[in-house]
């Protein structure tokens, strides 16, 4: 099953011209993990098998492929596009995300962040696609608990974009209190059991300032087309991760209100995904 559900990506990337092998075997001589804490500890729930990994997030091939395995989602969201290439259905994809965070400041008056956190942000493609969105930004921290990933997010870093890397839980965080504008959990939470998820929530409220934006971006547990989807598709999705029955059943909205988020809004971003963003009363 999970043989499967990996073919299956690998297929649709290089359906759209995304070299998958080629991209793999040119990283594999990106093997040092700079950023690694050696005194993690990393939570159970991490350490489970991801994404048909055995060691999950924590090991080198994994990393390799992220790159092609985020333009799989892309293109597994805009199919129809059948002329898109894998770049150009992630920039679809984001662009979306980023319109719906900017028109939400818009709405609340808020100004556009200077500082933010993006929390899991593996090998930094959403990292560098904040950098590039908000222009304005001081300081754009990504933080994830791969080391392995990290080091490929410091191989392919601009270095003149105001980013910095670490390694580090999302949920015991580096950031002192009330520091940050924004905080970002781009595809992570499905990855992640419910209380993990809360913890997510009260790390967001100590470090943001009072009227900084909390945003979680990810599938829709409402969406037509993954209520939709065929069974056994649905289950092939779910074999390699194992916490998302825990993320489709776990109430977001209710959960960032009651830790005192205000104005708590979910945006469709497309007909897969969502942006539920809140603000730090
Ligand atoms: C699907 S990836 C997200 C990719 C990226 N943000 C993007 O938008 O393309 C999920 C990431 O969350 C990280 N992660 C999961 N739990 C975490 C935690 N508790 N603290 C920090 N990072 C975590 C994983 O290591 C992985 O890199």
């Amino acid at each position: 099953m999970k043989v499967l559900a990996k073919q299956v990506r690998h297929n649709s990337a290089e359906s759209r011209g995304v070299r998958w092998d080629g991209h793999v075997d040119n990283m594999r001589r990106q093997n040092e993990k700079e950023l690694e804490d050696p005194a993690m500890s990393y939570p159970d729930y991490y350490l489970k098998p991801f994404h048909a990994y055995e060691t999950g997030n924590l090991e080198w091939l994994a990393a390799y492929e992220v790159q092609p395995a985020t333009y799989a989602m892309g293109i597994r969201t805009f199919k129809d596009k059948q002329h898109w290439s894998g770049d150009q259905c992630f920039v679809e994809l984001r662009s979306r995300i980023t319109d719906a965070i900017k028109s939400y400041h818009t709405r609340h008056g808020l100004p556009l962040p200077s500082r933010i956190a993006d929390m899991g942000c593996s090998t930094g493609m959403s990292t560098q696609w904040l950098a590039e969105q908000f222009p304005q930004a001081a300081a754009i921290t990504g933080l994830d608990l791969s080391p392995y990933f990290l080091a490929v997010a410091e191989e392919r870093w601009v270095r003149s974009a105001p980013i910095t890397y670490v390694h580090g839980l999302a949920e015991q965080s580096p950031f002192s209190d009330s520091s940050l504008d924004m905080v970002n959990f781009n595809f992570v939470i499905h990855e992640c059991p419910q209380a993990a998820i809360e913890s997510f929530i009260r790390e967001s409220s100590r470090i943001l300032r009072p009227g900084g934006v909390l945003a979680f971006v990810d599938n829709n547990p409402r969406s037509a087309t993954i209520q939709n989807l065929p069974p056994a598709i649905f289950t092939l999705m779910k074999s390699t991760e194992p916490w998302s029955d825990e993320y489709y059943s776990f109430d977001l909205e209710a959960a960032m209100r009651a830790a005192g988020f205000k104005e708590v809004v979910t945006l469709e971003t497309d007909h897969r995904h969502r942006c539920v963003m809140g603000i730090r009363p």
